[in-house]
Formats: C-alpha cells, structure tokens, sequence
C-alpha cells in the first residue's frame, strides 16, 4: 500500500487546505469541493479505501477520514461565506444607486389638441344653451345630401368630394347631416351643436386635410333671424379667440339655407398682411352658415310658416390653427409628439 493511510490522509489535508486558501472566488471555490469532497473526490476516494484495510485499522482509519472531512468542510462554509461577502461588496459598490438623483418620470399622457379645442368649443356654446348631439360618420346619401337641398347635379356629390363605401353609402361630407337626424327626432325649439369627423377627397395642403372635425350648430324656433347667428358666431369666436375680432361675413351659397354666408376672420398669423395660410388675402374661412332654407324644414316637417332657424358648420382644424398659429393643418395628423406638446 505504498505511503501509510494516516500520512497520506494528512498530505491530503495538508493540500486541501492550501487550494481552499487559493480560491479567490465561488468558481474556484466549487472546483475545490468537487476535487476533495465530491462524489468521486479525493477525500471520497480515501472513505472507499478503508474497506480495504485491515479489520483492526478501520475504525481509526474512519474516524480520522471524517475528522479530516469535518474540518475541510467547515473551512470550505467559511470560506464560501468570505467569498459571498466580498462578492455582495464589489455589486453593491458598481451598481450603487444615488437614491439623491431625480427620477426619470413615467411621461404623462395628454389630450389632443383637437380634443382640447372641441371641448372647449362645446363649453362655450353649452354657456348659450346649446346642448350636444352627434350622428354616424358612415352616411346615406338622403341625410348628406338629398335633405339638405343638394341636387343629384350639384359639385359636392361630386366623386372627387365625397368618399363613397363600396357597400353603399359614403363618409360624412360635413356634419350636416346631424342638422337632419336631430329635427327628424325632436320637435322644435331646439338648439344643439354636433361636433364630428367629416371626409373629403380633398387633395391635402396646408389648409386641407382629407379627414377633419367640424362643429355643426342648429338654432329652430320662432322669429330666429340673421341678427340671431351674427351674434350667436360673434360670441363664439370672441369667447374662442380670447379676444375681440375681425368677422367677415360674406355672402355665400349652400343648398340648405337662404341666405347663405361664410365667415372670415382675420388672419391672425400675419394680422391681415397676407401669408401662406390666408393665401395672401389677409382672411381666413373658418365657418359656413345661413338661416335654414324652408325646403329642408318643410321636408322634415317643421311648419317653416311659423319657424325659423340658423344654422352653421366651422372647420375646427381652422380655427386652432388661427388660434395657436399652426401653419399647416397636417401637422394634427402627423402625431409629432413635439408638435402637440407645443399646444398644451
Ligand atoms: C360646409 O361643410 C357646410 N356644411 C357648412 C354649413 C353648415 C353651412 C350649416 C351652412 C349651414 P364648407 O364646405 O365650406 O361648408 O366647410 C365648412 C368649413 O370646414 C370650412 O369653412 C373650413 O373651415 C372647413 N374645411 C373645409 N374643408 C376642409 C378641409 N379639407 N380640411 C380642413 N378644414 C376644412
Ligand atoms: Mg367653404
């Protein structure tokens, strides 16, 4: 058997000790207890041995194998623990936090622009007692068109205006057709707005986007005359504005009222020098009106003996524009989260 069990067993510790104290970390570390005390290690080897021993020496031989295996095991769990610690130390000083440094923020979400504008719209016109109503984006041709007076022949049923579904029927062209819906439903005197997206095939430009909002306004009850609307836009657009205006209304045609007139206000990007967004003129378009031709009354059956209304429709992407001096209405569609930030 060559060198003595007992010797050989302290050479063994001996060693062992020597390549624990060399590990410097927890890899080195597992490498040390699988060669020495692993299943088929060193020191396990030496416990296999002592059966081959004489029956007189085994049991000294066993104890001393597991007093050697005790000891090397304690020193490993204390070893191990020093490693841990001085590996905790070394992450906790490169992955230090400064709890005193700001925090990143979670990046608020906010409301549109045009959301904000139509909010605010309705506010103003809920203060003169109009109160809120809406209808479908996807139309029929009676309630966008044949309703309110449009002849089969006239330039807005036009293709190159109207989005029309292959399923039938067509994208709202203006949000008129809600003036229909509404007095097919209520009796008057009535007075409601109805803000909505309408369509257009409009080829798009600074001033024209082929989806944009409008606001329609209706006012039906007995003795409404122009004086009525004038005041009603006038208070609107000041209350809108936050401040008093220029109002032009020049005299216009709509099928579905009589008479007819569209609104300009003055450009308050260039303050009435003319520019890219008036088009040089100095005024800029921001709603259509008029008193509500007897026809659509008489074809709802409203008595237009003895009433009378107004109506409107304003470009909300117009108006914020002038508002706010937006120069192009694509700039609501383009989602640029600089740009609408810059309107809050
Ligand atoms: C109409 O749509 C009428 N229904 C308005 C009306 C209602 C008249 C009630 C009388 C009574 P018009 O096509 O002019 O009218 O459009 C109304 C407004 O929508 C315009 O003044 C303009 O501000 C805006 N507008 C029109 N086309 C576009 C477009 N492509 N992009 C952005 N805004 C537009
Ligand atoms: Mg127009």
């Amino acid at each position: 058997m060559g060198e003595p069990f007992a010797e050989r067993l302290e050479r063994l510790e001996r060693e062992a000790e020597a390549g624990l104290a060399a590990a410097s970390d927890v890899t080195a570390l597992e490498a040390w207890r699988v060669r020495i005390l692993g299943k088929s290690g060193l020191l396990t080897e030496e416990l296999k041995r002592i059966g081959t021993l004489g029956a007189d020496e085994r049991p000294r031989a066993g104890q001393l194998v597991n007093q050697i295996k005790r000891r090397l095991e304690e020193a490993q769990a204390a070893r191990r623990e020093r490693l841990e610690a001085a590996l905790q130390e070394a992450r906790l000083a490169t992955e230090a936090v400064d709890v005193t440094l700001p925090g990143r923020g979670l990046g608020m979400g906010g409301l549109h622009p045009l959301t904000h504008a139509l909010r605010r719209i309705e506010d103003i016109f809920a203060a003169q007692g109009f109160s809120w109503t809406e209808g479908p984006e996807v139309e029929d041709e009676f309630h966008n068109f044949e309703a309110l007076n449009i002849p089969a022949h006239h330039p807005a049923r036009a293709m190159h205006d109207t989005f029309y579904l292959k399923a039938g029927g067509l994208l709202r062209t203006h949000t008129s057709t809600v003036q229909i819906r509404f007095m097919e439903t209520h009796e008057p005197p009535l007075r409601i707005i109805a803000p909505g997206r309408v369509y257009r095939s409009d080829a798009p430009d600074p001033t024209h986007s082929p989806v944009f909002h409008q606001v329609e306004g209706l006012a039906v009850a007995e003795g409404i005359h122009m004086g009525h609307l004038k005041a009603t836009l006038k208070a609107f657009l000041e209350a809108f504005f936050e401040r008093p205006l220029s109002m032009r209304l020049r005299p216009s045609y709509f099928p579905f009222t009589e008479p007819s007139a569209e609104v300009d206000i003055g450009c308050l990007l260039c303050g009435g020098k003319g520019c890219r967004v008036c088009k040089g003129t100095g005024f800029i378009e921001v709603l259509g009106c008029g008193l509500v031709h007897p026809e659509v009354l008489g074809r709802i059956g409203i008595d237009a003996e003895r009433f009378t209304g107004f109506a409107f429709g304003m470009g909300v992407e117009r108006l914020l524009m002038l508002k706010d001096g937006v120069p192009d209405v694509r700039l609501f569609y383009e989602n640029d989260l600089r740009f609408l930030r810059s309107l809050r």
